[in-house]
Formats: structure tokens, C-alpha cells, sequence
């Protein structure tokens, strides 16, 4: 009896404890974007339920994985110089961006590609504009060593992380085998889980799409027509439910020197100048755009777009995708258009800076205030 209700005690607890955006169900934590859309109300076609999460089996989601992983993406200590968290290029309050063209550095060193936002990018089958990284875990590494951004070593890094009593102490908690707990792959791990939760699928257009028809105005509901019309295309490259068909494409942003290869710069892959399709959700907050931040507005995309994209650059961009064509509309379908892009915001599961990190230190430079 009594250990029965130690049991129930323990599952109470295990239950009561959220993380932000899954449930529990079955004795495991489930993305609530990705269960199954079948009951209640009657849905329109538009209702898809997300795509399994890549990379949830291996590193399993706890509450107390998610908080230190919080506080690592908060902590600068991450950095080579202790000056720079992640949370410096990806921002809550800029879309989980930087707001910058392009990314900011190491000691001000200006970086080759746009930050983008990390709204989603658990859902993402490849990680950066080229696609690099598959999974999340696979993808922290890469900031925190590379000299141009965090420049940390990571023996150097774990030695730090030792040296804080409150970072043993969750390290253990989270990965049990006392001070060994503390490596670079669990630094990973944890700032994963963490990023699995930053995650926006309860839009206007979600409720929209499970059947409340007045969850988008007149005007919006016109710009989904355009969105998916045989006219204007979006939807092929930017399909539902995550907005993106996870593949490199090329479009042909203008690029503003070097020719970027895009995912040609991944060795056995190409074509130059591909990168991989944005997610479209929660883009009203997360300008500027593109693999270069060529664009600030919405507005010029659709301008960009229209004109047929890299087919109107001078000379014309090579290898541009063959469902790029120019198209006609006019200004107040452009509206609509922008106007149903807007109904794609949902940042309620925006996560909160901690008022303290464990190292104590607070993040300096470079300045996490848009420059441009
Ligand atoms: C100095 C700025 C900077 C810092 C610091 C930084 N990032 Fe980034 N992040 C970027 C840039 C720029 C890219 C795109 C690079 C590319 O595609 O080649 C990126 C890409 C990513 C992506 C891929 C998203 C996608 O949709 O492809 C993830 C995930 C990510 N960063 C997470 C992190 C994490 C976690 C940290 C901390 C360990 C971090 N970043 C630190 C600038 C930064
Ligand atoms: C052929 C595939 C394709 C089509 C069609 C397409 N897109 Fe894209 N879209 C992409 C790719 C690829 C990117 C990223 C390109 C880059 O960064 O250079 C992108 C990026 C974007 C971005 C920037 C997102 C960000 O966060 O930077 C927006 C906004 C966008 N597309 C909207 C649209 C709209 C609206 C339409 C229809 C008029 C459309 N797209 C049609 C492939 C496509």
C-alpha cells in the first residue's frame, strides 16, 4: 500500500512538472505540436500535425535537462572570453535572432551568414543555412568552438563548468555519475532539450486550420488563398504544418559580395547557391531575412519574388529552382499576402532570461541590440 502510494506520489510529481510545449503521456514527455489531430472539433484540411521531433529518443526531455540547459543558452560562460552566450545572436526579444544582417562575433568579428531564428529548429532535419548539422545536439558544438563565434575549448569549458558548486550540482541531477556528469556532449545534450521547447505551433492560423473559421480576417484567409495558389507558389517550398519542406533550394538572393555556395559548401553536395528553405513561422518577428539578411521587410520579399527572384538578378542567378517564375499582384494582394504571414505568430512559449546565471557573469559584447 504504502509503496503504491509512493508511486502515485512519484508519477504526481513527475506529471506536475511541465516543460513548455509537450505533454506527458504514457510516462513520457510528447511535443504537443506533433500528436496526432485526429478528435474534436472538425478540422479543415489544413490541420497537420507536426512531424515526429528528430533526436527525442536519444536524449530523452526531463524538466530539470530543460532548466540547465536554460541557463547554459543564458550563460556566457560558454564563451572563449566569457563575453558571449548563445542567447546573444539568438535573442528572445529579436525573434530568437540578432535583428543584425549578419551575425556579430567573436571580439566584433563579422560573420559570413545571417543568425536565424532558433523558433522551431527543433523540427528542423538539418541544422544551418547549408544544413551542416542534422541534430541539435550535433549542432551546439559548432558556435561554442568555432573561432569567429564563441571560441571556447571544450576541456577548458568543462574546467570551468567544474569550478561552479551549482553546476555540478544540476549536472548531477540531470545526468547522475556525480562530477563525470559534467562533459562537453552533456553541455549539448542539455542546451538541446532546452531548444527543443522553443517551439511556436498554436498560431491564428492554427486555430484557423482546427476549424474556427474567425480565427483569421477576411484579409488574411485572401492571403492564404494566394499563399497556396497555383499563381504565386509558396506553399510548395513553404508547406504545412512547419512551413518549410526541409529541402536546399535555390532562389537567388542577391548576394552582397562572395557568392555564398550554400549547401555546395557540404562536401557531396550542392547545387551551389542552395540553402535550406526558412520556416515562415513566426517571421513577422524575426527580421531581417535570407541567408545574408538581404531583406528587412516582408514587403520586399514578396517585391523579390514577384520580379521571379534570382531570375532578375544581373546576370540572372544559375541552378535557380524550377518552381521559381516571375507572377503578377498587386498591392493589396501583397497585403493579404503579409497579412496572412502576420497570422503565423505565436511566441507565447518565448522563453524567460534568467535573472541569474550559475557562473554569476552577465553577457558584454558584443551588444545584443540591433546595429542596422
Ligand atoms: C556570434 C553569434 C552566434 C552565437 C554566439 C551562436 N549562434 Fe547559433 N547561429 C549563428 C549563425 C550566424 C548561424 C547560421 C550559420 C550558418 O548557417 O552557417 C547560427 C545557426 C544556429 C542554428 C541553426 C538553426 C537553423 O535553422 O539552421 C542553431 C540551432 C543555433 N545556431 C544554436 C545556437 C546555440 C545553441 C548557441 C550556443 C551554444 C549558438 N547558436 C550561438 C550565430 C550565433
Ligand atoms: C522554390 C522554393 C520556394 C518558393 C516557391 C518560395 N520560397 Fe520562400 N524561401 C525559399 C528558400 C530556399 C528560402 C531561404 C533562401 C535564402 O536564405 O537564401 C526562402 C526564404 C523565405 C523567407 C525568409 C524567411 C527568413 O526567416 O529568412 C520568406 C519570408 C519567404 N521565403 C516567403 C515566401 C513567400 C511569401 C513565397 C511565395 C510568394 C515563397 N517564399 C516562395 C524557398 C522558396
Amino acid at each position: 500500500m504504502i509503496a503504491i502510494a509512493g508511486l502515485a506520489a512519484a508519477v504526481m510529481a513527475a506529471e506536475g512538472a511541465r516543460i513548455p510545449g509537450f505533454v506527458f503521456e504514457d510516462g513520457a514527455y510528447v511535443p504537443e505540436a506533433s500528436r496526432s489531430a485526429a478528435g474534436g472539433a472538425p478540422a479543415t484540411p489544413w490541420r497537420v500535425p507536426f512531424p515526429p521531433m528528430p533526436g527525442l529518443d536519444a536524449n530523452s526531455m526531463t524538466p530539470e535537462k530543460v532548466e540547465l540547459g536554460r541557463l547554459l543558452f543564458f550563460d556566457p560562460i560558454l564563451s572563449g572570453d566569457n563575453s558571449m552566450a548563445c542567447a546573444t545572436c539568438h535573442d528572445p526579444k529579436l525573434g530568437l535572432a540578432d535583428g543584425r544582417r549578419k551575425g556579430q562575433g567573436f571580439g566584433g568579428a563579422p560573420l559570413g551568414r545571417h543568425s536565424p531564428t532558433l523558433w522551431n529548429a527543433a523540427y528542423n532535419a538539418h541544422q544551418f543555412w547549408d544544413g551542416r548539422a542534422t541534430l541539435l545536439e550535433h549542432q551546439a558544438p559548432f558556435p561554442i568552438q568555432a573561432p569567429d563565434e564563441m571560441n571556447q575549448d571544450p576541456d577548458e569549458l568543462v574546467d570551468e563548468l567544474l569550478a561552479i558548486p551549482e553546476y555540478v550540482a544540476r549536472f548531477d541531477r540531470v545526468f547522475g555519475c556525480g562530477q563525470d556528469a559534467i562533459t562537453f556532449d552533456n553541455v549539448a545534450k542539455a542546451v538541446a532539450a532546452f531548444e527543443r521547447t522553443l517551439l511556436s505551433f498554436s498560431a491564428p492560423f492554427d486555430r484557423f486550420a482546427a476549424g474556427d473559421a474567425d480565427a483569421l480576417t477576411a484579409q488574411q484567409q485572401q492571403g492564404f488563398e494566394l499563399f497556396r495558389s497555383k499563381r504565386l507558389r509558396c506553399i510548395e517550398c513553404h508547406p504545412l504544418p512547419t512551413f518549410t519542406d526541409t529541402r536546399f533550394r535555390v532562389i537567388g538572393v542577391p548576394e552582397d559580395d562572395v557568392p555564398d555556395p550554400g549547401r555546395a559548401k557540404v562536401p557531396g553536395e550542392g547545387p551551389f547557391g542552395a540553402f535550406k528553405v526558412s520556416t515562415l513561422r513566426n517571421v513577422a518577428v524575426t527580421a531581417p531575412y535570407m541567408h545574408n539578411g538581404h531583406f528587412d521587410t516582408l514587403d520586399a520579399i514578396i517585391d523579390f519574388y514577384a520580379d521571379g527572384a534570382g531570375l532578375a538578378n544581373d546576370p540572372p542567378a544559375e541552378n535557380i529552382d524550377p518552381i521559381i517564375r516571375p507572377f503578377r499582384i498587386t498591392n493589396e494582394e501583397k497585403a493579404a499576402v503579409i497579412a496572412f504571414l502576420h497570422a503565423l505568430t505565436d511566441t507565447s512559449l518565448q522563453p524567460s532570461r534568467p535573472e541569474r546565471v550559475p557562473s554569476g557573469l552577465v553577457a558584454t559584447a558584443p551588444p545584443s541590440v540591433p546595429i542596422e
